[in-house]
């Protein structure tokens, strides 16, 4: 709006001066926060990001945008923006958190303008004064500083435009949209055997595993050299029993129906290791959250199998937080005593039947999980582990629990008390920790899990603090955690799976690097929606999740499945690179702007390849650098979404001609040949 003051001046002298146009001020919560993309919560609008008045460093805002990092906001500034201004920090909502640490950043036209050097909870608001003349678009970032995104409550307060004219607007850079198309072709109706090539189990443990095929129905099992104290369902293609003595079993597996047969080489190792390659099922965190029940549970193994999704190897059905009683919901159904007189963990109402429960995914072929946190209460507020871990370990086992999910929450800040201070200071600094800190707790359950009758997998969730990815196998760890909380947009998929490669000389059989959990298909923390990323976006994030070994655990409602979805996570060839027995995950060896390679060795001793395209249009390039992937002499290239052989290429003096689509992939086997 013109001020009345130039508006008089204007009249006065109007023959003698240039027409001054004066600033307009256009306020930065009227823009469309939503869509903005940011690594924990929704973006906020004249709130923070828990919905609190936004306050910095005991300073109030009545105006701005509460967001959490890592948060990125697109703006295109209409061709008059003059000026940025926002008084930026942590909201002290986080209450001093010393793990909250974030960078504010004003980049426009793609170069910085400004950065708020790394800000910590508590500090006072650093004002962001910022000189727009010429740009064309903004982008207001804030970066998790290095150290993870927790706790990183981040105010863009006060936050406004002055502009000269043409319209301000927030949008996020996109792709162009493309309708879901189906790239796996259907399974044949002859029976083939998928899954992983091997299966650790513990002497005397109960083994269960089932052999996963597809083809037409009946189909019949048969197993040749299956040792002493195993048996096969020729009808299931469940293999259960246990193993007495540590030693390998060479098995060969076979599925007969009426069109066909197949068979698989298949190795039993018996000793101290079991996850030998990363799991693979599903969680009730992304899609149901706080409003998960036995019921629902038994509904998604249900899924796993009618869908057919377990023919493909996926396994573990595992119930994420709130199955225990909560310390002050509202709901009933959460309200009860945590513990009984003997300290035994009650779970909420419901979960009527544990045991029931682990009988009836089992029956199903399938196998169950279970969360706790080390502290007295899981991330969600509802009773954990702590001074419980050896009689809950006894009881998840009793239960019959295959698999547990130890997150992190609320044991830094109660129960290590007055130490929390130090401990994250130490966490969250360059130098590892020792026991005291972030290892104690996993390696004080560790050991209550590898005592159990039953092999139980030890997931650890502590958002890589510490590098977990250099001890967490040492303490009995099978996956970690890498990163804080996935959430389906393209900035925090991408974010998280394009930033692992510290951690990958980690993976090994046992040992998997987690970046989290799937967000496809109908996700939404209890309240589901179809995901936000792109089809491409979703071939890149399975792409990427298997070349870098990771679990993977499915995070929709899988009574939801579209055609679409299903056909993403049923490619035995994608599959079988995360369930490749060498163990490795995948790096980054070529990086060319928009576009990344990640290659990963494979146990036949191909090389499976990622050619990734992180920009918004498709990428085009003839590609010849076959030598930094390892790759010499002739070699045969095969399209694995395709399941399509491509070509022969001489790694001498050939090239490969390769269209990445925006924000998606190109996944390719590479054998050497003659
Ligand atoms: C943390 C974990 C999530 C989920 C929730 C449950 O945020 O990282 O994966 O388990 O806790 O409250």
């Amino acid at each position: 709006m013109k001020s009345p003051f130039l508006f008089a001046l204007g009249f006065a002298v109007a023959v003698v001066t240039p027409q001054i146009v004066s600033a307009e001020t256009v306020w930065l919560d009227d823009l469309n926060l939503a869509s903005a993309s940011q690594g924990w919560g929704e973006p906020q609008k004249n709130k923070s990001v828990s919905g609190h008045e936004l306050t910095i460093g005991g300073q109030k805002f009545a105006r701005g945008f509460g967001t959490h990092s890592e948060s990125s906001l697109r703006v295109n500034l209409g061709g008059g923006a003059q000026k940025f201004s926002a008084s930026v920090g942590v909201d002290d909502e986080v209450d001093k958190n010393p793990a909250a640490s974030v960078e504010f950043v004003v980049r426009g036209d793609g170069k910085d303008l400004w950065r708020s050097g790394v800000m910590k909870a508590g500090a006072a608001a650093k004002m962001c004064d910022v000189d727009l003349t010429g740009a064309k678009t903004l982008v207001l970032e804030v970066t998790d500083a290095g150290d993870g995104n927790t706790y990183d409550h981040a105010d863009w307060a006060d936050a406004k435009f002055a502009t000269a004219g043409g319209k301000i607007t927030a949008s996020e850079e996109r792709p162009a949209p493309v309708a879901p198309y189906i790239l796996t072709p259907s399974a044949p109706a002859t029976p083939r055997i998928n899954g992983a090539t091997v299966f650790g189990v513990r002497p005397s443990s109960p083994f269960m595993f089932t052999i996963a095929a597809t083809g037409e129905r009946p189909m019949e099992f048969s197993a040749k050299n299956l040792p002493r104290g195993l048996k096969l369902d020729a009808k299931t293609g469940h293999i259960t029993g246990a193993l007495k003595t540590k030693g390998e079993f060479n098995v060969t597996l076979h599925a007969k129906n009426a069109l066909g047969t197949a068979e698989k080489k298949f190795r039993i190792v018996c000793g101290d290791q079991i996850a030998l390659t990363p799991p693979m099922g599903w969680n009730s965190w992304n899609c149901f959250a706080g409003a998960v029940s036995a019921d629902k549970v038994k509904r998604a193994a249900d899924a796993l199998v009618k869908s057919g999704l377990i023919n493909h190897g996926w396994t573990y059905i595992n119930i994420d937080d709130y199955w225990q009683n909560h310390r002050d919901s509202k709901d009933k159904t959460l309200r009860g005593e945590f513990r009984d007189a003997t300290g035994k963990i009650i779970p909420n109402s419901r979960f009527p039947d544990m045991k029931g429960l682990a009988d009836y995914i089992h029956n199903l072929g399938l196998k169950a999980g279970l969360y706790s946190s080390p502290g007295p209460w899981t991330c969600g507020g509802c009773a954990a582990s702590w001074q419980h871990e050896e009689q809950d370990a006894q009881t998840y086992a009793d239960w019959g629990f295959d698999y547990l999910k130890y997150d992190w929450c609320s044991y830094g800040d109660v129960a290590l008390n007055e130490m929390t201070n130090v401990m994250n200071a130490q966490l969250w600094g360059k130098t590892a920790p020792n026991d005291a800190s972030a290892i104690l707790p996993y390696k004080h359950m560790g050991k209550f899990m590898v005592e159990q009758k039953r092999d139980i997998v030890y997931s650890l969730c502590q958002y890589g603090m510490a590098d977990v990815w250099k001890w967490g196998g040492s303490v009995g760890g099978n996956c970690w955690r890498t990163t804080g909380d996935i959430v389906d947009t393209w900035r925090s998929m991408s974010g998280i799976g394009f930033k692992q490669d510290k951690a990958a000389p980690f993976s090994q059989p046992g040992n998997w690097n987690d970046p989290d959990m799937l967000i496809v298909g109908q996700v939404g923390w209890g309240n589901t929606h179809p995901t936000r990323l792109t089809p491409d976006e979703q071939y890149t994030h399975i792409s990427l999740w298997c070349l870098l070994a990771s679990p993977l655990l499915i995070g929709c409602d899988m009574e939801k499945f579209d055609d679409f979805t299903l056909n993403l996570l049923s490619n035995d060839e994608v599959l079988v690179v995360d369930q490749d027995e060498l163990g490795k995950g995948a790096t980054c060896i070529i990086n060319h702007g928009d576009v990344r390679v990640y290659e990963k060795n494979l146990a036949d001793g191909g090389r499976a390849v990622g050619f990734f395209n992180l920009g918004v249009k498709a990428a085009e390039m003839q590609f010849n650098e076959f030598a930094p992937l390892g790759l010499t002499g002739k070699q045969h290239v095969r399209d694995l979404w395709r399941q399509k052989n491509l070509a022969n290429v001489d790694a001498a003096k050939g090239s490969l001609s390769l269209t990445i689509p925006a924000h998606g992939v190109l996944l390719y086997k590479f054998t050497a040949t003659k």
